[in-house]
């Protein structure tokens, strides 16, 4: 079976990498081609000429028109050949699919399954991005060598933070503290506070804290391709409400899976936060801690993928911390298997 599910809205591309050039993509196993008409309107076809199937990115654009670098058939934004050098008549398989976009959040979003239901309302809605006192880092994009469902389980699994992020945002002191899981029809949530820790090392750096610090991690995952990880850090010893937690740190990081094949990811990140507001250096800062805390679990993922197509073995043992992880999986893989059936 596969692992694709294809009724959703995906990332596609960052806003800024779609522009006037051919952006050769691959999502969901289907080769795309991204540009915008000269309106800035952004179109996806299938990157695969109707005549002989050169890919359509090798071309060029005529206009908002894309024109194949083979035999020079030229194709409108809806994917139907509108020329034929050389002959009047256009025949009837002369066309390609073209997919459904929206540009939201600075991302290109694309609906890869039934066009009839791709309703822009259905696009996960990001927090608190463009509210007062809240800054985005955006524009974070590694190709994963894991495949979707393993990084969806990485991305729900706290656990592995301590050691696999010793030097961007593990903290040994939380390694021993149990995790909670809540489930609802299409979303997991792991969490847990750390209450009287020293704040790890990127706290330090963005935050003002005299002492010890109280610290929760809520790792949401929204069915099928968006992580969100809640990070708050308070001072230690006061009471969890909503405003004390305000003046603390308070991070909204997420994560916009799109597979690539049934092996490998696109894996499009972006942070919304609550302090650094205008401050160049910690954005610089926490782009590349992010970016770096984000390579760590590639390596870990790319790995356990490759020891997993080596022996035909998923997981040979399973623990209390696989609680979140497994609930994910099992979320996504039911959802695949009701949209095939
Ligand atoms: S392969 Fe595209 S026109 Fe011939
Ligand atoms: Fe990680």
């Amino acid at each position: 079976m596969s692992i694709y599910i294809k009724n959703a809205w995906y990332v596609a591309a960052w806003a800024n990498e779609v522009n006037r050039d051919l952006l050769k993509r691959r999502i969901l196993g289907e080769p795309i081609v991204l540009y915008r008409k000269n309106d800035g309107t952004p179109v996806a076809l299938i990157d695969r000429c109707a005549h002989k199937l050169l890919p359509l990115s090798m071309g060029h654009l005529a206009g908002d028109n894309l024109q194949c670098g083979y035999h020079g058939l030229e194709y409108d934004c809806s994917g139907a050949c509108v020329r034929v050098p050389g002959q009047d008549r256009i025949p009837a398989t002369a066309k390609v699919r073209s997919f459904p976009l929206v540009e939201r959040y600075n991302a290109i979003w694309i609906w890869m399954g039934d066009p009839a239901m791709a309703d822009p309302s259905k696009i996960h809605t990001v927090r608190k991005i463009g509210e007062p006192g809240w800054s985005v880092v955006d524009g974070g994009y590694q190709l994963h060598g894991g495949d979707f469902l393993n990084i969806a389980e990485n991305l729900q699994d706290p656990a592995h933070t301590t050691y696999v992020h010793v030097r961007t945002i593990g903290n040994p002191a939380t390694s021993e503290v149990p995790v909670k899981v809540e489930q609802g029809d299409d979303y997991v949530v792991a969490y847990r506070w750390s209450n009287n820790v020293p704040p790890p090392p990127i706290d330090k750096k963005n935050g003002n804290f005299k002492g010890l610090v109280d610290r929760c991690q809520y790792y949401n995952y929204f069915a099928p391709c968006v992580s969100r990880v809640d990070v708050v850090t308070m001072d230690a010893g006061q009471e969890h409400t909503e405003e004390n937690m305000d003046k603390g740190l308070r991070v909204y990081s997420y994560k916009f899976l799109t597979p690539e094949t049934e092996s490998t990811t696109h894996f499009f990140w972006m942070q919304v936060r609550n302090f650094g507001a205008g401050d160049a250096k910690v954005q610089a800062e926490l782009f590349a801690g992010l970016n770096q805390t984000f390579a760590e679990d590639n390596v870990i993922v790319t790995a356990v993928q490759r020891e997993q197509a080596a022996t035909g073995v998923r997981q040979q043992t399973w623990l209390s911390i696989d609680a979140g992880p497994s609930r994910v999986r099992k979320m996504l893989e039911d959802m695949a298997a009701a949209e095939q059936a």
